[in-house]
C-alpha cells in the first residue's frame, strides 16, 4: 500500500522516509532493486524493504539516517506544487471544525496541487468520497499524480470545470472553498450543501473575507466564524528552550459558517438575530 500509516514494516510499494543528520530527509516509493541517491551516499531500496519502521540504517559511506513511514504533515510539506497549498497548520483545525470523518461526501474548489485534496480523502476514509472541482488541467493532473502516490485517489473524482457553470452534487456533508474570489460562489456552495451542512474557505486578505461574509449573509448562512491559526515552533532545548527564530506569519483567514433552513414564523426572529443570520421576515 502506497501510504500506509498503519504498518509497522516497509514494504515494496510503500511511500517511506528516510531523516539523516540536520532533520534532512527524503521521502520516495520503495521499488525492488532501486536505489535513493543522497549527497552523505547511496542507500539500496532491498536494504530498506522489510526492515521495521524507527530503526536506523546507513548509507554507502556510513552517513546515518532514520527509516520512518511519513507523516501527513510530512507528505503534505514536501508536496510537489504548482498552486498555493494548504498547509497542515490550518488544514488540521478545518477538518476537526467541519466534523470530516468517515463516510461522508465533501466538495472542495479548487484542487490546486491537492495538498487539501489528501487530507480530505484520508478523512472521509474508504467508504467517503471527495469531490474536487479544478478548472485547470495542468494543476488537476499533478493534483490526480500527488493523490495516486499516496494511494488516496480512488476516494476522489477530480471534475474538470469553473465551478461557475455549477456543481453536480447536493446534500454534501462539508464544502471546502479555496479560489481567488470565493465571494462569487456562496450561492453555488448552498446549492450543493445539504441542510446544517459545513461551509469554509480559506481567504488570504482581509478585504476578501469582507465581500465572503456579505454573501454569506445574502445566501442566508449562519454560525458565521473567522479565525487564523498562528502556530509557533520551540526549540526543544531543556536549558535554552525559546522559539525557533522564523515562523510562517499568515497563511489566510478561515471563514466557516453552516446551511441553515430559516423559519418564517415571527418568533423564530429574535434566534436569526442572536446568530447574525439576514432575516427571511426582513424581506
Ligand atoms: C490556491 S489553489 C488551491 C490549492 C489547494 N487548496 C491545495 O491545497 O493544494 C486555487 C485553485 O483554484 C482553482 N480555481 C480558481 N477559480 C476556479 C473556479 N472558478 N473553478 C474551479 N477552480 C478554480 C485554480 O486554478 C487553482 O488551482
Amino acid at each position: 500500500m502506497p501510504w500506509n500509516p498503519s504498518s509497522s514494516r516497509a514494504s515494496a510499494g510503500d511511500v517511506v522516509q528516510l531523516v539523516g543528520l540536520r532533520h534532512k530527509h527524503f521521502i520516495f516509493t520503495l521499488a525492488p532493486d532501486g536505489e535513493l541517491q543522497t549527497h552523505r551516499g547511496v542507500i539500496q531500496h532491498n536494504d530498506l524493504i522489510g526492515l521495521s519502521y524507527g530503526v536506523q540504517v546507513f548509507s554507502h559511506i556510513g552517513a546515518p539516517f532514520f527509516l520512518l513511514q511519513p507523516s501527513l504533515a510530512d507528505l503534505l510539506n514536501e508536496l510537489p506544487r504548482n498552486t498555493q497549498i494548504l498547509y497542515p497548520k490550518d488544514i488540521g483545525f478545518i477538518l476537526v471544525t467541519m466534523s470530516v470523518g468517515p463516510g461522508q461526501r465533501v466538495i472542495e474548489a479548487g484542487t490546486g496541487s491537492g495538498s487539501m485534496t489528501i487530507a480530505l480523502a484520508h478523512a472521509v476514509g474508504a467508504e467517503g468520497r471527495v469531490l474536487s472541482y479544478e478548472q485547470r488541467q495542468d494543476f488537476q493532473n499533478l493534483a490526480r499524480k500527488n493523490l495516486t502516490r499516496v494511494g488516496l485517489d480512488a476516494r476522489v473524482d477530480f471534475k474538470l470545470r469553473d465551478i461557475a457553470e455549477g456543481l453536480d452534487e447536493t446534500d454534501a456533508d462539508a464544502f471546502f472553498l479555496d479560489v481567488p474570489n470565493p465571494y462569487d460562489y456562496i450561492e453555488q456552495a448552498r446549492a450543493a450543501l445539504k441542510p446544517g451542512g459545513y461551509f469554509c474557505a480559506l481567504i488570504p486578505t482581509v478585504n476578501q473575507v469582507q465581500k465572503v461574509l456579505l454573501a454569506l449573509r445574502l445566501q442566508r448562512f449562519a454560525f458565521i466564524e473567522v479565525a487564523e491559526m498562528l502556530l509557533r515552533y520551540y526549540k526543544p532545548e531543556p536549558t535554552r528552550f525559546r522559539p525557533t527564530d522564523r515562523m510562517v506569519a499568515h497563511t489566510g483567514f478561515l471563514v466557516f459558517a453552516r446551511r441553515i433552513e430559516q423559519s418564517v414564523e415571527p418568533r423564530s426572529r429574535e434566534l436569526l438575530e442572536e446568530i447574525g443570520a439576514v432575516s427571511a421576515l426582513d424581506e
